[in-house]
């Protein structure tokens, strides 16, 4: 099974035109059908391209054959803009498979190994992604937090903007992810006006011009749904995003892509744990999950007008 017998695109003509339009696309992860449907019901909604992002663990927990029965049952098309996305793939193996298996975009996360051993694996799986017309993004500078979800990103290195076209010239990718600040997880800053290091990007922009830049570990936080958690039995305390304005001004500066998992992960728990709390009697799992369902969708749509751009760039 190919991509397009799937009506999924590759991202190189949805970064293209979000450089020239001075927006991003969304890359929302997905692990089950109510986050998967929920992601696509607000693409549509929004009118928005849209990255469906999986990850390794995700697709562990999905399984092969039930990603791509989801994939086919939600009757995507070729117009709607979808690319399905591996996100943090850390081997050219974990790349090949999901790229046999029907991806059309790949993440080789190579950003912790010495640059040259990094421009080797990365080229490598371009080489081999680009003969089935898949798009590549690779990595350079590391970002805290994937592992520990509770650190706040002190081991995080910045990407140095004097690797970065060497970078890409070696290995012909399509996208570079850069570390400028940004961290997986809910922790992510020590205090409110903390800024990304929007010098480090403006250089990477100058020396990479029309380049598609990508920001991971970009959740916004919104500090509402961890209210609602708290409000609702949960216990999280000293969760800090990504503002709005600074991810509004990446996306003028070739930030072509932004991630955002947490935000997702937030909304399914506090609407779970409202509705539960709520309806004490109720088991029946449809009620809640489509609580959560609603809830994602509400927040992709917000972060598609507010953060992205990319209403109505279909
Ligand atoms: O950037 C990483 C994503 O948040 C995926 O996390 O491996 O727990 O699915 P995961
Ligand atoms: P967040 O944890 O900020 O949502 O980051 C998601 C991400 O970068 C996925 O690759
Ligand atoms: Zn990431």
């Amino acid at each position: 099974m190919t991509y397009s017998d799937m009506g999924l695109v590759n991202t190189k003509q949805m970064f293209a035109d979000a450089i020239t339009g001075g927006y991003a696309i969304p890359a929302f992860n997905f692990y089950n059908m109510e986050t998967l449907t929920a992601i696509l019901d607000a693409a549509r909604l929004a009118n928005s391209p849209v990255i469906l992002a999986v990850s390794e663990s995700a697709l562990k927990y999905m399984g092969d054959d039930m990603l791509i029965g989801m994939m086919r049952g939600a009757n995507i098309n070729t117009k709607n803009q979808v690319a399905l996305h591996l996100d943090h793939g850390g081997s050219f193996e974990a790349c090949k498979h999901a790229i046999e298996l029907g991806f059309s975009s790949v993440m080789i996360d190579a950003s912790k190994l010495p640059f040259d051993e990094n421009i080797k694996l990365s080229q490598q799986v371009a080489e081999f992604a680009h003969k089935h017309n898949v798009s590549v993004e690779a990595e350079l500078g590391t970002l805290a937090g994937i592992e520990d979800e509770n650190t706040f990103g002190e081991t995080s290195s910045y990407t140095n903007p004097g690797d970065v076209e060497k970078f890409v010239n070696a290995t012909d990718i399509d996208s570079l992810a850069i570390a400028i600040g940004t961290s997986h997880g809910a922790y992510k800053r020590k205090s409110d006006n903390e800024e990304l290091r929007f010098d480090i990007l403006a250089d990477v922009a100058q020396r990479l011009p029309g380049f598609p830049l990508v920001l991971h570990g970009a959740s916004n936080i919104p500090q509402k749904l961890v209210t609602t958690i708290n409000e609702f039995g949960g216990k999280m305390s000293g969760t800090r995003g990504i503002d709005t304005i600074q991810l509004r001004r990446a996306t003028k500066m070739n930030i072509c892509k932004i991630n955002v998992d947490s935000d997702l992960r937030l909304g399914f728990t506090a609407a779970v744990r409202k509705s539960l709390s709520e309806n004490p009697s109720n088991f029946n799992p449809r009620d809640y999950l489509n609580r959560a369902r609603q809830t994602m969708t509400q927040i992709c749509l917000d972060e598609i007008k507010d953060i992205m751009g990319s209403e109505n760039k279909l």
